[in-house]
């Protein structure tokens, strides 16, 4: 009887197909787990192949009205997505707290930052125009040749989102499809997608013409390689694992793809960085949310002269770190599932048993892993490699710019690098010779402000985002030639 009405507290969500909330045919839930209060919180639709056939054809058919739509009113539907949001930012927050463990501060902070980027993307989209061109600027071209650059949608776009920022990460992949005149499949991370309905209960009550958008939740298994395989999808933005990243960019023949991966964000410290700004920087890089962010420092690579003062500062701070339950606001809160606490604690002790110095951490309480901070790692341990997206950090120590720089490149990811030196000129030559999409110098490294372009190179991704490029990346180029005096 008490299971029973325990049970009962749980919520089943439906599926957002073709404009209405429904349950899945399938009938077939699938129950999420919350990460720290290891019980179930509500369950999802498991979506089947089908639907998501109903889903896209109802896209393609909505689409075409939303692309005639003129730019200032496609506006007005996401200002009002915003609003809608703003009005229920409390409980999408304790929604993303309870679903992927982010403290309440960072999840209200995600929201927030979610209604500023929609309406952030109005403003730009609002702002941005085609261009003209004369045919005379060739050889044998000539001034009678007018051609009109204008930018045109893909169709429909295949939004898939992470876990680590269900809204966001969503939101800054279907606000820009939309308003770049496309309609949009979103498929959230399964532990993620109760955050992700409801973001979209809020676009919902926001009025959206039926179809524009559809959420479908389920199996990676029955509905992934058939999502991104399906003719019908014009375009796919992803954020999550390399390893998925690279299936699907196998999968998704033809169709432009743009990917979020994963990182190994290196920290280079030079001899001469202020070692305050670098460490509040390192600590505030690699452990907020418990390192579980593709931006995450990963490793320092430290000059040898000042690796002692550094780790001895690095280590007062770990140890000040507030650890435990995400509604006390704690930094280091429990990982996302067992899986991952075991693969971080699996890197932990490869590099112990290689001989790399703890200076700190390395106790577990199931999935709650204590900030960790490891010395002297050698180029032959896991870690030095390997993205643990957990609380712990590598220091290595170098001889010299250039073998911080050689073990920066080795890696074969490239997102960000970090540099600390008060040498202006050191700073961008550094920045010139690592392999990354961005280069921080004297800071963290980090996806925003988001009117930032952000990429990825080598395994960390392929395309940028960021407001514009998003917009870009969801639109082509049409060109219309008029032929003038023919
Ligand atoms: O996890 C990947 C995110 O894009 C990182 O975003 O730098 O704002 O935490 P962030």
């Amino acid at each position: 009887m008490i299971l029973d009405s325990i049970k009962n507290e749980v919520k089943t969500y439906p599926a957002y197909l073709t404009g209405e909330w429904q349950a899945s045919n399938s009938q077939e839930t699938i129950a999420i787990k919350s990460p720290w209060k290891h019980e179930v919180i509500g369950n999802v639709q498991a979506v089947t192949q089908s639907e998501v056939d109903e889903s896209i054809e109802a896209a393609k058919a909505a689409q075409h009205s939303w692309a005639k739509l003129s730019l200032g009113d496609r506006g007005q539907y996401l200002n009002r997505w915003a609003d809608e949001l703003e009005k229920t930012k409390d409980d999408i927050a304790t929604s993303v707290m309870n679903e992927v463990g982010k403290n309440f501060n960072s999840a209200e902070g995600e929201v927030q930052r979610t209604i500023d980027l929609i309406r952030y993307t109005v403003q730009e989209a609002l702002h941005m125009h085609g261009e003209s061109v004369r045919g005379d600027g060739f050889p044998g071209g000539s001034k009678d040749k007018l051609g009109i650059i204008e930018r045109v949608p893909l169709g429909v776009v295949l939004a898939i989102s992470p876990f680590n920022y269900p809204v966001n990460l969503a939101a800054s992949k279907i606000a820009p499809a939309l308003m770049a005149g496309n309609a949009v499949i979103f498929k959230p991370a399964t532990q993620g997608s109760i955050s992700g309905i409801k973001m979209i209960q809020a676009l919902d009550r926001a009025g959206f013409p039926k179809g524009i958008l559809s959420l479908v939740t389920g199996h990676g298994s029955e509905i992934g390689d058939y999502l991104t395989e399906n003719p019908d999808i014009n375009m796919i933005s992803f954020t999550g694992s390399t390893k998925t990243g690279e299936h699907l960019s196998q999968k998704s023949i033809m169709t432009p793809l743009v990917l979020e991966l994963g990182g190994k964000d290196p920290a280079i410290v030079c001899e001469d960085a202020d070692l305050n700004i670098t460490a509040n920087n390192i600590i505030k890089g690699a452990y907020s949310y418990s390192g579980q962010r593709c931006t995450a420092v990963k490793r320092v690579l430290v000059a040898d002269k000042v690796a002692d003062k550094l780790v001895a500062r690095l280590k007062t701070q770990v140890e000040n770190l507030s650890v435990g339950s995400p509604v006390n606001d704690s930094t280091i809160v429990p990982l996302i599932d067992d899986k991952a606490a075991n693969f971080v604690q699996g890197l932990i002790d490869d590099a112990l048993a290689k001989g790399a110095t703890l200076v700190t951490g390395n106790k577990r309480d199931g999935n709650l892993l204590q900030p960790t901070l490891l010395d002297n790692v050698t180029e032959d341990m896991d870690i030095a490699w390997v993205e643990p997206f957990g609380p712990v950090l590598p220091i290595i120590r170098v001889h010299s710019v250039d073998q911080a720089v050689e073990i920066a490149n080795k890696s074969r990811f490239g997102l960000q690098a970090s540099v600390f030196t008060q040498d202006i000129d050191k700073a961008l030559e550094i920045a010139g010779a690592v392999e990354v999409g961005t280069v921080q110098v004297n800071g963290r490294p980090q996806r925003g402000p988001d009117n930032f372009p952000f990429l990825g190179v080598k395994a960390s991704g392929m395309g940028t985002q960021g407001v514009h490029n998003s917009i870009l990346s969801m639109s082509r180029e049409k060109l219309t030639v008029i032929n003038l005096k023919p």
